[in-house]
């Protein structure tokens, strides 16, 4: 199944799935491709490093939100692409485009849903939103990504304990390396895996 990982920021979701490429947790997939948001997205170069196929596509470089997403399925033809795994990308993508690949997105969200979840809960803002409730365990969450945010069936959830004294920085950190960083290989090799029987 031939994969491509959507990012915006520093990549160390993409880096995970490298890494899991190499060790063969990840076996039925190949990322042939990474797709950036804007070109300062470390995650560049992490794919540069590991010699995967890079492509920048900038919404605001576009007229529409439609245009964009044209844009960016004529990308994912020319690659062969057949399943999209979104790591930390913060661009929108409209149901003209979900509703283009459905059961083909999953996207790793850094609480459990539902909780700390849909428009304005990503990043940061997820663990300062479950600090400020006051939560004893959040986690991460794979899930298939439709036209509602975070709205997809859920595929794979881990929990991760809050210790007390946590900030946001130390509690994402340990939600990336105790959750997220596990979960994204794994549940990109269960869906290449089935992918590639139905194929
Ligand atoms: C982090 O907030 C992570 O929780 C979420 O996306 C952001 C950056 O991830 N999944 P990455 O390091 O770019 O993969």
């Amino acid at each position: 199944t031939k994969i491509a990982v959507f990012v915006s920021g520093g990549g160390t979701n993409l880096q995970a799935l490298i890494d899991a490429q190499k060790s063969g947790i990840l076996q039925s997939g190949e990322i042939a491709l990474v797709l950036a948001s804007n070109h300062k997205a470390y995650a560049l170069t992490r794919a540069a490093e590991n010699n995967i196929p890079s492509v920048v596509v900038v919404r605001k470089e576009f007229d529409s939100q439609l245009a964009y997403e044209e844009k960016v399925k004529e990308v994912l033809k020319e690659y062969g692409i057949e399943l999209i795994v979104l790591a930390g990308f913060m661009s929108i993508l409209s149901e003209n485009f979900t509703s283009a690949f459905p059961k083909r997105i999953i996207n790793i969200h850094p609480s459990l849903i539902p909780s700390f979840c849909g428009k304005g809960y990503y990043g940061l803002k997820v663990h300062e939103a479950a600090l400020a409730y006051g939560v004893k365990v959040t986690g991460a969450t794979v899930h298939y990504v439709n036209e509602i945010p975070d709205g997809g069936e859920i595929l794979m959830q881990k929990a991760v304990e809050v210790k007390d004294g946590d900030t946001p920085e130390v509690l994402q950190r340990r939600v990336m390396e105790e959750a997220e960083w596990i979960l994204l290989p794994r549940a990109t090799e269960q869906v290449s895996k089935e992918l590639q029987k139905g194929r």
